[in-house]
Order: structure tokens, then C-alpha cells, then sequence
């Protein structure tokens, strides 16, 4: 594995020139973000050796370098999904990727479900935890000592300097900004209303497809990691409306603009902890 991630970054290294500081992986329907940057280069993910390849319609994958006010930044402008096929170590490899790019600090944006019954559909989360809810670790196999600890340490995964320029930026925008726990489940299939009250009994505010796994490999690296859920919808049984993936990514569309505005603020922020 490791090496394969070595030939992803020499792949990398011969086609690019830029060393980010930060890292931000956009979520479902939040793609544009990337185009409103200062934008220095791209990379689709196709053209990088050993890199695997995301298959769902709608997810552009390439990397997108450049500058927000000045904070040098690469963007996953599609992610990898557990529940296309791929293993984990796939999944977490653009992560890695990233770490090996230079970048310190992980920003990781996702479409979620809410679970807690006191959020709407267009709310945004701060994840503060997250719960990976029968998804494998990304860290099972052989320790790759280059990275990390065999038995890295979670109890501080979302960091509370981050965390804090998050909230002082929403605060500061006049954006409301709800707080929780993020669970993970495998998809692709939503939850059954069942499944969500049991998300909700784990002491889960939001529930997605992504995340929790990126966040593991890159607290195992010592990557700093945040993260905001955007809620597009309440989780299943919760409303009457049965779910689909077109609302899920109208309603990502539809705040898109405000999700916009609190991503360059905080990651302008970030400037002062880098
Ligand atoms: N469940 C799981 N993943 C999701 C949801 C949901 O309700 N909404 C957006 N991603």
C-alpha cells in the first residue's frame, strides 16, 4: 500500500508544482465550491497512477490547487465512496495523497441526513465526533509505520482550534451553525427509519456515507482534521417524504452559496494555526 501511494505522489510531483496547506474534500452537491477559487492547476484523478477512480454520475474526480485569500488549498472535487466496490485502503488513499502533498489540515464537507429531531433540511453541522457505524476501519491490514501508530489514539479527532474558527466564522457571517456527532454507514442505500432511531439512541446527530473513514486515516497521521455536514434532508422517517439522491443534492445546491461563504471564511481563518 505504501508504495503504491509513493507512485501516486511521484505521478503527482511530475505533473504538479504546488504545495497546499490545506485540504478540503468537498460533499455531494457542495462540487462548485472548487470553480470559485483561485485556481493554479488541476489533476484529474485518472491521470495519476494507482489512483482509484470514482464511478458515480455527478461526482467530478479531480483535484483542484490554488489560493483561498491566499491559504494554499487542494480540493477533492469528488470522493471515493465505500459503497462503489472499492476497499477501504482505496478510499482513504486520496487522504493520504493529500498528507504527502504538504497539506496539515483536513476540511471535510459531506451531505448528510439529520438524526436530531431539532434540525431542518438546508442546516449546517460542525462535526464535534463522529461513529463509524459497522464501516471498517480504514487502518485494518498491516500498519504502515510511515504513516502512523498501529493503535492511533481518537479521542480528539475534530480539533477544538478548528472547530473554534468554524463556529467564530459562522458567528461572524450571520450563518446559523448547528453542532454533533456524525455517524457513517455503508450505504448506498438510505437508512430504514429503524436504523435511525438506533443512529439517534448511538448518540448521532447526522448520518452520511463518507467522512468518519477519511478522518481516521488522517488523525492516524496526524492530520488536523474539521468538518461541516451539510443536512440536505432529515434522515428517513422522520418526515413523510421518501428520499432521494436529486434532493439530496437540490437542497446541497440550493445553500450552496452560504456553505460557500463559511468554507472561505474559516479556511481564510486557518491562516493564523498553520
Ligand atoms: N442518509 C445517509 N446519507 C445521506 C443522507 C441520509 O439521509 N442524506 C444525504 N446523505
Amino acid at each position: 500500500m505504501y508504495e503504491r501511494l509513493i507512485k501516486c505522489y511521484e505521478s503527482f510531483k511530475s505533473k504538479i508544482n504546488f504545495k497546499p496547506e490545506v485540504a478540503l474534500v468537498l460533499g455531494s452537491g457542495l462540487g462548485d465550491y472548487a470553480e470559485s477559487i483561485q485556481v493554479e492547476a488541476t489533476l484529474d484523478y485518472h491521470e495519476i497512477e494507482g489512483f482509484p477512480v470514482s464511478t458515480v454520475a455527478g461526482h467530478k474526480g479531480r483535484f483542484v490547487f490554488g489560493y483561498v485569500n491566499e491559504v494554499p488549498v487542494v480540493i477533492m472535487q469528488g470522493r471515493i465512496h465505500y459503497y462503489e466496490g472499492y476497499p477501504m485502503e482505496d478510499v482513504v488513499l486520496p487522504t493520504r495523497l493529500m498528507k504527502m502533498m504538504g497539506a496539515k489540515i483536513l476540511f471535510l464537507t459531506n451531505a448528510a441526513g439529520g438524526v436530531n429531531y431539532d434540525f431542518h433540511a438546508g442546516d449546517f453541522m460542525l462535526i464535534t465526533d463522529q461513529i463509524s457505524n459497522f464501516v471498517p476501519s480504514p487502518l485494518i491490514g498491516p500498519n504502515i509505520d510511515e504513516l502512523g501508530l498501529r493503535f492511533p489514539d481518537m479521542s480528539n479527532i475534530y480539533k477544538k482550534d478548528l472547530c473554534d474558527i468554524i463556529r467564530e466564522s459562522a458567528h461572524d457571517l450571520q450563518i446559523p451553525l448547528q453542532e454533533g456527532v456524525y455517524l457513517q454507514a455503508s450505504g448506498p442505500n438510505f437508512e430504514t427509519p429503524t436504523e435511525v432511531k438506533m443512529c439517534r439512541i448511538l448518540g448521532a446527530d447526522a448520518v452520511g456515507m463518507s467522512t468518519a473513514c477519511e478522518a481516521i486515516a488522517a488523525n492516524h497521521m496526524g492530520m488536523r482534521v474539521c468538518g461541516i455536514s451539510c443536512i440536505s434532508n432529515l434522515a428517513c422517517g422522520m418526515s413523510d417524504e421518501p428520499l432521494s439522491d436529486d434532493d439530496v443534492k437540490e437542497t446541497a445546491g440550493r445553500v450552496a452559496p452560504l456553505f460557500k461563504q463559511l468554507i472561505t471564511e474559516s479556511i481564510t481563518r486557518m491562516k493564523k494555526v498553520l
